[in-house]
């Protein structure tokens, strides 16, 4: 089972995901773990501070070292064996479905939510094994960041979807972007499903979902298309079609 142990001086945010969804029940299910560690509880003055003036000047606050390593040294005792300890960090990798399957295969993982203008260097040098963005934003705070991360990684755990092929249906799962989906009515003010997925051939079925998926691919993220085609994903009749679409 997957540990999740976060570092937050917000923990309540994450009290979000036992609300529900996929992701909620997953939890429920305790089909992954998910433990907040508050800075503040390992800080020894009345006012539990956790930040100070950037030495140098300048706006802004700054995390402090030894609340942060005092209390991933907690989480650390709290595990036989741990893993990587990663910061939320715009300066970080960009996030992808790749990085989300290869995170999954540690028992354990430490997430490490920044606050204020940032984090005091010596910690993230003493302590950081890998820095993850979502993009290239700033947002106020790791945590919406770590949620992210985690619903992705969740998703990808044995038993958490319902039909065990969802995720791998999903956009990313085979280099492409997810193909368009439909449900009733059929037929919506005018706007029709299109007639190959009422037929009940799946053969047929999933060649227009492949193709469907091809041209949103082109259409929205060319670079994918490029990628597919150096790891050798794109099959011949692939890039027949990726000739037509583009003739
Ligand atoms: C206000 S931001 C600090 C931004 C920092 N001064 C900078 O310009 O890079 C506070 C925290 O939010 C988190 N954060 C902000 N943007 C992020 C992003 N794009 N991806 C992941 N975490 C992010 C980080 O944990 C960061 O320490």
């Amino acid at each position: 089972m997957t540990h999740f142990d976060i570092i937050t001086i917000f923990p309540e945010m994450f009290e979000i995901i036992h609300s529900g969804g996929v992701v909620g029940r997953a939890l429920d299910k305790q089909l992954f773990e998910l433990k907040t560690w508050n800075p503040r509880d390992y800080t020894t003055d009345n006012r539990k501070t956790v930040d100070d003036r950037a030495y140098g000047g300048g706006p802004g606050m700054v995390m402090m070292v030894e609340p942060l390593e005092k209390t991933l040294a907690a989480i650390k005792q709290s595990h036989t064996q741990v893993g990587p300890v990663i910061l939320l960090s715009p300066q970080g990798k960009t996030f992808n479905q790749q990085m989300a399957a290869d995170l999954l295969q540690n028992e354990q993982l430490s997430f490490v939510c920044g606050r204020y203008e940032a984090i005091d260097q010596r910690f993230i040098d003493r302590n950081v094994d890998l820095e993850i963005s979502l993009g290239d934003f700033v947002l106020s705070g790791g945590e919406v960041a770590a949620m992210a991360i985690i619903d992705a990684m969740v998703r990808l755990i044995p038993g958490v979807l319902g039909d065990k092929d969802s995720a791998l249906q999903d956009s990313f799962m085979d280099g492409l972007l997810d193909c368009p989906h439909y449900t009733r009515p059929e037929i919506y003010e005018n706007s029709v499903v299109p007639g190959v997925l009422l037929g009940g051939n799946h053969a047929i079925i999933e060649g227009w979902r492949r193709e469907q998926s091809l041209l949103a691919t082109q259409k929205s993220r060319p670079d994918l298309i490029e990628a597919a085609r150096k790891k050798g994903l794109l099959s011949k009749k692939d890039e027949l079609f990726l000739k037509q679409i583009q003739t």
